[in-house]
């Protein structure tokens, strides 16, 4: 669908509808477009399979180069093409059928006199284009005779059409030249941004150009926003189907149209550290040579100097991450004075563990008769040794943000909080030091409202 998308924006088209009929005896799927349209002479020369030869230099803004994304995306998806067109006032429409070719064993295309029962034409504008699929077996391989099953397979696939429409064409449905609006059915579509431009939480960097022979490549990096910082339904928009992980890396666009999303292209893993990173990459049409732009334009190869540079972003975006993630764990050892679990360097490796000087543990350890005291520190020290590293490790390569500590309403926390609360005031701290202290870690940092007004009724008992 992408490739016939294509065509149409190259055409000057402002609103693509797709309209699928997927229920019925005879299910097809119409793209129709307010482009420039085709005469008839046109409209021929597209039917021909290599309509144009790949070496012909192509306007800017034009996003083919093979002349065959018509009828290969066609023939991948159905065995029945026709494509009808108006151009200056004319209507021309001509037809592929794969049954006919391999019956008759002559590849020849029909012309059509007579539209009134071909679907979807009542809807061609004043000019533009209907690609018009037929006979999808490939969208209803395992259902042919079963009309509900079908349909539901077709809807599915086009479901997955949808969102990869929305981030192919999303610079264009954004705005660039001309605004283009998409619709699925009725519903208009819209754009998915990988980049999370919009977000204020999203930080971009400068944009960088390289110039080079045929053109500038341009690459700018972006930082998502951490998951804390959006909706769930933005994060998994996001993310998508596969994840975040799965979804980091290049964006490249030819021509502002994605056709590379979510890869390192080889050069660095997908890892936890960099899954909020992301790199648009845009290059122009007069490149696809050096880029050995495939002909789904799925598929590219970088020049020597492009892979480079974008090695050098890599191992930028590496760096800066693991500063971040370094960063974010010394806070925790700075600004947190009281965690209930400390996090301890030795020998480059990292230990979690339960932190027995924490006031509500150390307080209540005070309270135990001495017999007692031993075996509750070494309950503890069970608890930390018993830490689950492999499940955990699994569990936050699918997705960190999903893994969770165990959840405690403050009812349930408060008899440890006022264990610290007296603790500390027993120390000599202040009141306001003694809260901040306690509230700088989970679980007590969600509830500082309540460990203030426990110290003030705390205080309040002590004075009566
Ligand atoms: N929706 C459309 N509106 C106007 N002209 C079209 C449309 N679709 C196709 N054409 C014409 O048909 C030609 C053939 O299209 P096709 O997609 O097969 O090849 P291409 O776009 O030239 O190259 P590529 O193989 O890279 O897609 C186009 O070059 C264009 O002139
Ligand atoms: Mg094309």
């Amino acid at each position: 669908m992408a490739d016939i998308i294509d065509n149409s924006i190259t055409a000057g088209a402002s609103r693509v509808e797709i309209v699928a009929e997927t229920i019925g005896e005879d299910p097809w799927i119409a793209i129709i477009d307010n482009g420039k349209g085709m005469d008839e002479a046109e409209l021929v020369e597209a039917m021909r399979p290599g309509s144009r030869n790949p070496l012909d230099e192509r306007a800017g803004h034009d996003l083919g180069r093979f002349g065959l994304g018509l009828k290969s995306a066609s023939f991948s998806q159905c065995r029945q093409l026709t494509v009808i067109s108006r151009c200056d006032g004319r209507i021309s429409a001509a037809t592929w059928d794969l049954d006919k070719v391999a019956k008759t064993n002559v590849w020849k295309v029909d012309f059509e006199d007579d539209l009134t029962d071909m679907p979807s034409t009542d809807r061609l504008a004043e000019t533009g284009t209907i690609v018009l699929w037929r006979k999808l077996d490939r969208l209803s391989t395992g259902y042919i005779n079963d009309a509900n099953k079908r349909a539901a397979e077709i809807n599915k696939a086009l479901s997955a059409a949808e969102r990869h429409l929305r981030l192919c064409f999303h610079r264009y449905m954004e705005g660039f030249r001309p605004r283009l609006s998409l619709l699925l059915n009725g519903r208009k579509l819209q754009p998915i941004d990988p980049f999370a431009s919009q977000h204020k939480a999203t930080q971009p960097d400068p944009v960088e150009v390289l110039p080079l022979a045929k053109g500038n490549v341009e690459t700018q990096c972006y930082t998502l926003p951490h998951h804390k910082m959006v909706s769930k339904s933005e994060w998994d928009d996001l993310g998508g189907p596969e994840g975040h992980l799965r979804t980091q890396g290049f964006y490249i666009y030819r021509e502002k149209r994605l056709i590379i999303a979510g890869s390192w292209l080889g050069l660095a893993r997908q890892t936890e550290l960099t899954k909020l990173s992301r790199v648009r990459v845009d290059i122009p049409n007069t490149m696809d040579a050096d880029w050995k732009i495939d002909v789904r334009k799925a598929n590219a190869q970088m020049p020597p100097v492009v892979r480079d540079r974008l090695r050098k972003i890599v191992e930028r975006l590496q760096g800066t991450s693991k500063r971040t993630y370094k960063r974010r764990g010394q806070k925790l050892v700075d600004e947190t004075k009281l965690p209930f679990w400390t996090r301890n360097l030795k020998d480059g490796k990292i230990f979690y563990r339960p932190n027995s000087d924490h006031p509500a543990i150390s307080g209540f350890a005070d309270s135990l008769p001495e017999e007692f005291r031993h075996g509750f520190r070494t309950c503890l020290k069970l608890v930390g040794a018993g830490l689950p590293m492999e499940s955990l490790h699994a569990d936050m390569l699918g997705g960190a943000e999903d893994v969770h500590a165990d959840e405690a309403d403050f009812a349930s926390l408060a008899v440890g909080a006022e264990t610290a609360i007296r603790t500390l005031l027993g120390m000599g701290m202040t009141a306001s030091d003694a809260v901040s202290s306690l509230c700088s870690n989970e679980p007590l940092r969600s509830h500082k409202e309540d460990v203030r007004r426990l110290t003030e009724g705390i205080l309040e008992g002590e004075q009566q």
